[in-house]
C-alpha cells in the first residue's frame, strides 16, 4: 500500500480498530476480527415457528432499508395492527386444561426428562377470566407491545404530526383490540394522548357492512377444508413418545402435544421464560408453525375464495386516503383491529401469495406463507407515502412502499421507485384493476354500509380515550 494511503487513514483517525491494515507479522487483533459474522443464529427462532400465537417478532426482511431512501420523506402513514399479546382463548384454554389434566391425573410425583420442571411450574393463566385478555407480565407483555410500538412511531413519524391538532384513532370495538390502541396512543401522543388524540371505537358487528375494520362475509358455504385442517403431524408422534417413555404411566397424544405446545407458545406472553419451549425439539415446532399456517391461509388467507374481497375494503378506501394526500385525508391514520382482518387484507394486495395452495400432508419449505412473518401478536402493515425527489432512476413524486412487521415488502410487479417503492399512480391502477368487489362478492345488504366512510367522518371527542369502569371477565365486544 503506498504510504500516502495510510498516511490518510490515520489522519480520519481509523488507524486502530477495524480499518488498521496489518503489514508482515504484526498482525494486530483487530485485523482478525470480522466485520461480518457467517453465522446466522437466528436462521432458526422459535418465534417464526409458532404461529400467531406467541410473542411479537419483526418480519425477516429482503434486505431492504426500512428508512426511506436519501430522496425521500414520508409524508403519510396508514397502519392496522393486530392487539398485542395475549392469553389463549377460552376454547383453546378447555383443551390446554384438559391436556394439563391429564399429565397431572396420573398421580406422578418426580417428574423425569424433558419434564422435570414440572415439579415446580404452574399454569401461567391466573383464572378462566383472562382467557382472551392481554397480558400485563414479563417482557413481552401485550400491554406493553402496543406502549412500547407507539413511542417507536412517535420517533419515526412524529414529525407528521404539528403538535396541536387532533388526531383520530381507529379501533375495532373488541376489549383487547380498544386496549392496545389505548396503550399505542399513550406511547404515541405521550402527555398529549389525553387531549390531543380521538379515539374512534368501530362496532364489530356485521351490520356495518363496509364501514368496519372487521368486514365479514358469509356466502362462503365451501368451508371444507378449512374445517378439516390437520391439527397435528406426524414429528408430535415422535415428542409423545419421548415424553411418555421418560415418565412411567403418562399416556399423552398427538393432540396432547398439539395442545401442550400451543400452551408453550402463549407461556411466553405472560413470562420472560417458557420451560414448555423447550420441551419440543426445533423440528416438532416447525411443523406447529405450519398448522398454524394452514389456518390463516385456508381460513382467513388467500386460500379462501372470498377473503380478497373482504381486504378490499380496506385497500380501496386506502387509495382514497394515499390520493388525497396528507393535506386533505391527514397524515397518521392508525387502525387496530385483529389478525384475521390484516391477512384478508395482505391478500387483496396481492402480496405474499404462495404459487399453489398449500398442500396439507407436507411442508412447502420456503413459501412466502409464513404466520410468524405476517401477522404474530402485534403484527401490523404500515402503507407508506413517499414524497420522493429526482434521482438517477426515477423521476420526482409520490411513491408507496409496503412495511410489515417493520419489514419492507416490495409490491408485486411495481418497484421502480426509489428503495424499491411503487409510483402512486401505478400502485393505484394495478388495485383498481385487481381489487375483487367486497359487495358484491360478498352479498351485502343494501340496508348496510357500502364502502369504508369512517377514516372521513370521525368523532374529534377524547371521550373513548380512556376505560371507565371495570374490565368484565372474558370481556369481548365492547364500546367503552
Ligand atoms: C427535495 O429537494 C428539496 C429542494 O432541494 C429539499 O428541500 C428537500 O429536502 C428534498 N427532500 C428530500 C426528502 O431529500
Ligand atoms: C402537549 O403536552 C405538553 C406537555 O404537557 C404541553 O406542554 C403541550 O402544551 C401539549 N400540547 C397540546 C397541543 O396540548
Ligand atoms: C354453495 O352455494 C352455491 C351457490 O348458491 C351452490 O351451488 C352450492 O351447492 C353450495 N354448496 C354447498 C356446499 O352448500
Ligand atoms: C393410552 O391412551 C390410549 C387412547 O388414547 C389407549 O388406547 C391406551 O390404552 C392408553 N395406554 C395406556 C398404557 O394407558
Ligand atoms: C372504493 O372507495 C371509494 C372511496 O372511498 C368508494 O366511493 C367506493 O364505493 C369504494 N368501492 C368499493 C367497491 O368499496
Ligand atoms: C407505471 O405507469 C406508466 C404509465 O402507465 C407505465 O408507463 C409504467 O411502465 C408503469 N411502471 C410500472 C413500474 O408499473
Ligand atoms: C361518532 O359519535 C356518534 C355519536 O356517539 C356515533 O353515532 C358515531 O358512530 C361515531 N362515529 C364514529 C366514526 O365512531
Amino acid at each position: 500500500m503506498p504510504s500516502f494511503i495510510s498516511g490518510v487513514i490515520c489522519a480520519l483517525g481509523l488507524s486502530s480498530g477495524v480499518a488498521a491494515v496489518a503489514y508482515g507479522d504484526s498482525v494486530s487483533k483487530s485485523a482478525v476480527e470480522k466485520q461480518f459474522s457467517q453465522e446466522f443464529p437466528e436462521g432458526y427462532s422459535i418465534l417464526k415457528h409458532y404461529g400467531g400465537n406467541g410473542p411479537y417478532s419483526e418480519r425477516r426482511s429482503y434486505g431492504i432499508s426500512r428508512d426511506p431512501p436519501a430522496s425521500c420523506a414520508v409524508d403519510q402513514v396508514i397502519m392496522i395492527k393486530r392487539h398485542g399479546e395475549r392469553f389463549p382463548s377460552a376454547s383453546m384454554g378447555l383443551l390446554i386444561e384438559a391436556s394439563l389434566a391429564k399429565i397431572y391425573g396420573t398421580g406422578i410425583s418426580k417428574w423425569e426428562g424433558d419434564l422435570s420442571f414440572l415439579d415446580d411450574w404452574t399454569y401461567y393463566v391466573p383464572d378462566s377470566c383472562w382467557y382472551g385478555a392481554e397480558t400485563y407480565s414479563g417482557p413481552y407483555a401485550g400491554l406493553l407491545d402496543g406502549y412500547q410500538h407507539g413511542v417507536d412511531y412517535r420517533d419515526r413519524y412524529g414529525s407528521l404530526w404539528n403538535g396541536e391538532s387532533i388526531v383520530p384513532m381507529f379501533s375495532s370495538g373488541y376489549s383487547r383490540v380498544i386496549n392496545t390502541a389505548r396503550k399505542f396512543g399513550e406511547g404515541f401522543f405521550g402527555y398529549n394522548y389525553s387531549t390531543n388524540a380521538a379515539l374512534n371505537i368501530i362496532s364489530e358487528s356485521a351490520s356495518m357492512g363496509a364501514n368496519s375494520l372487521t368486514p365479514t362475509c358469509d356466502t362462503d358455504n365451501d368451508t371444507t377444508t378449512c374445517d378439516n385442517l390437520p391439527t397435528t403431524f406426524p414429528q408430535f408422534k415422535i415428542a409423545a413418545a419421548r415424553l411418555n417413555s421418560q415418565n412411567a404411566g403418562l399416556n399423552l397424544t398427538e393432540s396432547d402435544v398439539y395442545n401442550l405446545m400451543s400452551m408453550a407458545s402463549y407461556e411466553l406472553n405472560a413470562r420472560a421464560f417458557s420451560d414448555w419451549i423447550n420441551v419440543f425439539t426445533q423440528d416438532e415446532w416447525v411443523s406447529f408453525g405450519y398448522i398454524n399456517d394452514l389456518s390463516y391461509y385456508y381460513c382467513s388467507g388467500p386460500g379462501d375464495k372470498n377473503m380478497a374481497a373482504v381486504g378490499a375494503v380496506y385497500v380501496n378506501a386506502s387509495l382514497s386516503l394515499l390520493n388525497q394526500g396528507p393535506e386533505k385525508a391527514g397524515p397518521l391514520i392508525f387502525n387496530f383491529a385483529h389478525d384475521t382482518d390484516i391477512t384478508p387484507i395482505v391478500s387483496a394486495l396481492g402480496v405474499l401469495v404462495p404459487d399453489e395452495d398449500l398442500p396439507l400432508d407436507r411442508i412447502p419449505f420456503g413459501n412466502p406463507y409464513s404466520t410468524g412473518d405476517i401477522v404474530p401478536q402485534g403484527g401490523h402493515l404500515t402503507i407508506e407515502r413517499l414524497s420522493c425527489n429526482a434521482t438517477a432512476m426515477s423521476k420526482k413524486g409520490t411513491y408507496v412502499r409496503l412495511v410489515l412487521n417493520e419489514a419492507v415488502v416490495p409490491f408485486n410487479e411495481c418497484q421502480s421507485g426509489p428503495g424499491y417503492s411503487c409510483p402512486l399512480s401505478n400502485y393505484t391502477s394495478i388495485l383498481n384493476k385487481n381489487l375483487p368487489n367486497y359487495i358484491s362478492t360478498c352479498s351485502v345488504p343494501k340496508s348496510y354500509p357500502q364502502y369504508l366512510d369512517f377514516w372521513w367522518n370521525y368523532n374529534t371527542t377524547t371521550r373513548l380515550n380512556f376505560q371507565r369502569g371495570p374490565i368484565a371477565c372474558q370481556e369481548g365486544d365492547a364500546m367503552s
